[in-house]
């Protein structure tokens, strides 16, 4: 069963983060009649709305009887308020962490700021090894380069152009990113062990997780966007793709946190990767200027190389000896 659910929860994890950066980009490219959605408001949103779905399995854990709910929630979260604190050290990293990928992309240009941000998937491997005590074989390790180099070949453009936006300072922006790989290794592991370590459902988790996440994201809105919210109110600029972006980064979150429990960071980062070949296939045939480059083409075949590399389970000897 948790087999099954270890590839349920990859699989849908790739369809979910490829269908959020086509769904996200359009969303903010596309020419708007009235002023665009603000970020903030929306992050807060899908904040709220992950917590509210989480309530709801609950309640449906519960048979939809409102006093067991209640009863459970408060026993879970209210009365064990250190153990329900352990949970805002990732969450505010997160929060830190959206930040900084804000900092890196005023002051990097997509494509460097992409790359960089790869980075992740070497830095995760590194706190599951320190802080997990988990031991990577040689084929890991193998498979975890082939997934940098094949990432960093992949979002290479085809005919890469100069990108006259380029403004900022880059060094600023490379810092950001980088403390960003961090903090997303770090925070990752550190959730993966608070799920592994306890028996409380990871839906509990994410409601503790919830909790600090739509406070921290109101005090980005209040923070960041307060006089427009307050000129035109916290839904301005919503449309039906605003809504959909929203959704998908709650459905994200959720699975996000699925993932961790049921397979682990590491995965988590060779299906964010797949997800990156998918997307950048289905973006340029939509714009139907399909035209992989050499170097896409490799880079696709390591990714997709290097991920049936980890998966790759070695014999164990005695089973070589019966053989
Ligand atoms: O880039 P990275 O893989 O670290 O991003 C993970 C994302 O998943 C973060 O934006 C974080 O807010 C989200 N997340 C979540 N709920 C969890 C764990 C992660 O929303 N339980």
């Amino acid at each position: 069963m948790s087999a099954i659910l270890k590839r349920l929860s990859l699989g849908v994890l790739v369809l979910q983060t490829t269908g959020l950066v086509l769904c996200m980009r359009y969303s903010r490219t596309l020419p708007a009649v009235g002023p665009l959605y603000l970020a903030s408001s929306a992050v807060l949103l899908s904040e709220v709305l992950k917590m509210l779905t989480c309530l709801l399995i609950i309640y449906k854990e519960h048979r939809f009887i409102l006093s067991a709910t209640y009863l459970n929630l408060l026993e879970e979260i209210v009365h064990r308020p250190l153990d329900t604190l352990k949970l805002a050290v990732p969450s505010a990293i997160y929060t830190l962490q959206n930040n900084l990928l804000y900092v890196a992309l005023s002051n990097l240009d997509a494509a460097t700021y992409q790359v960089t941000y790869q980075l992740k998937i070497l830095t995760t491997a590194l706190f599951t090894v320190v802080m997990l005590k988990r031991k990577l074989a040689w084929h890991h390790c193998l498979s975890l380069s082939l997934l940098t180099l094949g990432v960093i070949f992949v979002q290479f453009p085809a005919g890469s152009v100069a990108r006259p936006e380029s403004h900022g300072t880059p060094l600023v922006g490379l810092f950001a990113v980088l403390l960003a790989c961090f903090s997303s290794g770090f925070a990752g592991v550190y959730f993966e062990r608070i799920l592994k370590g306890s028996r409380q459902s990871v839906w509990l988790r994410n409601i503790q997780m919830g909790l600090f996440g739509s406070f921290f994201a109101l005090v980005g809105v209040l923070v960041r966007d307060w006089e427009q919210v307050h000129k035109a109110g916290l839904l301005q600029g919503y449309n039906s793709l605003t809504w959909i972006v929203v959704i998908l980064q709650a459905v994200g979150g959720l699975v996000v946190a699925a993932v961790i429990k049921y397979a682990d960071n590491i995965l988590k980062g060779f299906a964010t990767s797949l997800s990156i070949v998918l997307s950048s296939l289905i973006s340029y045939m939509l714009l139907q200027d399909f035209m992989p480059s050499m170097l896409f083409t490799i880079g696709a075949l390591l990714v997709i190389g290097a991920t049936f590399l980890y998966g790759y389970e070695p014999k164990e000897p005695s089973n070589l000896v019966k053989i």
